[in-house]
């Protein structure tokens, strides 16, 4: 060894143990460490930190840079996503804890949106079963999953309220609702990152799209959102903000610019909101090139600008735009962009690094023999099975048609019958098509006479053949049971459509099978409020299930035959038409309401205003009954609580479940407020003849809302409390505030 390489290497050590030694020192808090660690690193390093990359394994859009591995190697990229399962993720992460000069561990991130290989409901769907507990374990169950497999980054919930059913990342979130929406949305956060972070049964969570993603004009997505400061706030923010106070580590951008500004370079979003209103202390991510989409919105020159603008709005790290990577430093130089906020935005990216624990063992979320046990456990299948079920929607049952008898002979037809690869539905995780158990597996597993099968029509494909078949059995059957609906990838990214009805053969086909006159029970399967009118006339019964995933074909003959009795409700209006669109409950009143008696009133001259099927509603096998509410008090005073009672009462024959729903109107106000609004739901299970008294306190936040000079808070006056099984069927109370 030569006399300057002997120092170099003495040098080294001396340099490494220094690091060693600070990234170790475990007394410390996070928050110390991460200053600690930031001191010693370069500006170069400093940008690694906040960039992240996909691998080339499952890329979800285009791949701008090649060569990963090269980047870790360099500490250029500090974060990967789209790399899971033990193996790859451990040998990633060897390359950045032993070939690069700070040994910082990566990040893992990937989309684990409604399980990661146990595949639970798409997220609409569970919305449906209006079940927190159920929920949470179902984010609980998919973190332990992806947490097993390597992650430590899910980048869900998608929290994006939508009222338009076009959009095809309806599927995605939680429905129409705020309340309901902000609910769900402390649900999924807490069960994705567990009882703290840094568990090996834990992920960071990821709140997105922030914000206004779910309203781009026309459904067309990434497109345009443009709305008042006041619609944004009542309807669109409380779910990010719910989310965010129930913990959530990380937010990502959406594509779309809000009031003329890209959220990814927003700082009224990002920062004011965000982090001052909020309080955020998190990192936030863009969403998948978002940054460089900047120059295609036309707010800034060049990728360079988009940088710019984006660190400064409040943007950490750069998901797959290479854009801090390549200009950043360079906007240093030039005093574009201070170092302080480099170095916050680092900071940020390192607390959770160390809250995760991975400086102490960055393999932590790496043992095979976790791997193998935890993954599609059976606990797990039996997890998603449950909620499964809960997720169903019973949307018609005429005569009683349902649940089936065991005994009788079915005619199971339709697409989707005896199909899996769909039942994942879009944004699957790792889950595997053959790991489903199909609607035929299930219904056969289950029944005790004859279950013929003929598949009568492919998804968009009708052929003389095949219907003659599927009437033959259907002539020879006493029910038929028919399986029809969308493609998993009609619905989720870059999937909207401008016409939501059933694919026409397969509507043509449900007509002909009723034409038989045996009775039809539709099952529905779509990521998305459809719009069938004609289905929901001429069926005999109709079970909406969406894409329930892993257990779809068990979970759904249980409630066919009853083994279940169903209990979901609709967490988004199902319209009658496309035009009505976009179609929700918690509209405003207008000046001119609806009068069936006057031409001048808000209407359409060809179709009902209301849709076909309305936010909350779902039957049982079992029918309740409710009286009125009561309030505890007629007039309170601003600030007090209001305890609302209501009597619900299985008056059918069999046990089961009702989602009791609070609605809320202000009917005197300094701005128009909305006709009604969910503030409150219970699930509760009767017996037949059994009566409970349900109770709701509603607070003064919960009567509060963005007044005419934008502060908020409630305002003293009348004020109807309903409640009801959905939001079209409710009984009224009034109840007076005084200051
Ligand atoms: C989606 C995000 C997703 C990201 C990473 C984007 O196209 O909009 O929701 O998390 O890709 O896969």
């Amino acid at each position: 060894m030569g006399k300057s390489t002997y120092l170099l290497f003495i040098l080294n050590i001396l340099f490494f143990r220094n690091i060693q030694a600070q990234i170790y020192r475990p007394s410390a808090t996070a928050e110390q460490r991460a200053n600690e660690l930031l001191a010693t690193m370069t500006l170069d390093e400093k940008i690694g930190q906040l960039t992240l990359y996909t691998t080339d394994w499952g890329s979800t859009g285009p791949t701008i840079r090649e060569g990963y591995k090269n980047d870790i190697r360099s500490g250029a990229c500090g974060n990967l996503f789209n790399s899971h399962t033990v193996g790859f993720v451990r040998e990633l992460q060897k390359v950045a804890v032993e070939e690069t000069r700070l040994k910082i561990p990566l990040l893992f991130g990937f989309d684990v949106i409604h399980g990661y290989k146990t595949i639970f409901p798409i997220p609409l769907g569970e919305a449906a079963s209006w079940d927190m507990e159920a929920i949470g374990r179902s984010a609980r169950i998919s973190a332990a999953e992806a947490a097993a497999a390597g992650l430590n980054w899910t980048f869900a919930p998608m929290v994006d309220i939508s009222r338009d059913p076009r959009w095809g990342r309806v599927m995605e979130g939680a429905g129409e609702d705020p309340w309901l929406g902000s609910r769900i949305a402390e649900a999924r956060v807490r069960g994705f990152q567990g009882k703290k972070i840094g568990d090996t049964d834990a992920v960071l969570a990821c709140v997105k799209h922030f914000a206004g993603y779910g309203a781009p004009i026309g459904g067309r997505d990434y497109n345009t959102v443009d709305m008042s400061e006041r619609y944004f706030r009542d309807f669109y923010m409380p779910p990010y903000e719910a989310a965010v106070k129930a913990g959530a580590a990380t937010v990502m951008t959406s594509f779309n610019d809000y009031d003329g500004v890209p959220a990814t370079g927003n700082k009224y979003l990002l920062t004011d909101l965000l982090r001052k209103e909020w309080g955020f202390r998190g990192f936030i991510v863009t969403d998948y090139t978002s940054m460089n989409e900047m120059v295609n919105h036309g707010v800034v020159a060049d990728d360079k600008e988009a940088g710019e603008l984006s660190l400064n709005a409040g943007v950490d790290m750069d998901m797959q735009g290479a854009i801090y990577q390549r200009f950043l430093k360079k906007s240093v130089e030039e005093g574009k962009v201070k170092m302080a906020d480099i170095d916050e935005a680092v900071r940020r990216i390192l607390r959770l690094k160390f809250d995760l624990g991975l400086f102490e063992d960055p393999y932590k979320f790496c043992d095979e023999n976790r791997e193998k046990s935890v993954l599609l456990s059976p606990e797990n299948r039996a997890a998603a099975r449950d909620i499964s079920r809960k997720s169903i929607v019973l949307l018609k049952n005429d005569k009683n048609l349902l649940p089936l008898d065991r005994n009788r002979k079915i005619a199971l037809i339709g697409p989707l019958a005896d199909n899996k690869g769909e039942l994942i539905g879009n944004w699957n995780g790792a889950g595997n098509a053959n790991d489903c158990v199909s609607v035929l597996e299930g219904v056969r597993a289950q029944a005790k006479g004859e279950v013929l099968f003929e598949r009568g029509c492919s998804f968009f494909e009708a052929k003389k053949e095949w219907l003659e078949a599927a009437l033959a059995v259907a002539k020879q059957s006493d029910v038929v049971v028919a399986v029809v609906g969308e493609q998993a990838m009609m619905s989720g990214e870059a999937a909207a459509r401008a016409d939501i009805t059933l694919p026409a053969v397969q509507e043509e086909i449900l007509i002909e099978l009723v034409k038989t006159g045996k009775p039809v029970v539709v099952v529905l399967m779509n990521g998305r409020p459809l719009a069938i009118p004609n289905i929901a006339e001429n069926a005999g019964a109709i079970l909406e299930t969406w894409w329930l995933g892993t257990e779809a074909g068990n979970a759904i003959a249980d409630v066919l035959f009853g083994g279940y009795n169903p209990s979901g409700k609709l967490p988004m209006s199902f319209p009658r038409s496309v035009g009505q669109v976009p179609v929700f409950y918690n509209e405003k009143n207008t000046g001119r309401p609806f009068d069936p008696n006057s031409k001048w009133t808000s209407k359409y001259i060809d179709m009902p205003n209301a849709p076909l099927y309305p936010f909350g509603y779902g039957l049982s096998y079992t029918t309740f009954s409710y009286s009125d509410p009561k309030p505890d008090k007629i007039v309170f005073k601003k600030g007090e609580n209001l305890q609302i009672t209501v009597s619900v009462t299985n008056t059918g024959s069999r046990p089961g479940e009702e989602v009791v729903q609070l609605y809320v109107r202000d009917l005197v106000a300094s701005v128009t407020r909305p006709v009604r609004e969910l503030k409150g739901f219970q699930k509760i299970a009767l017996n037949p003849g059994e009566t409970k008294a349900v109770k709701f306190t509603l607070t003064e936040r919960d009567l509060s809302f963005y007044r005419r000079d934008m502060t908020f808070g409630a305002e003293p006056g009348e004020f109807e409390i309903m409640t009801g099984g959905n939001s079209a069927d409710v009984k009224k109370a009034k109840v007076l505030m005084t200051e």
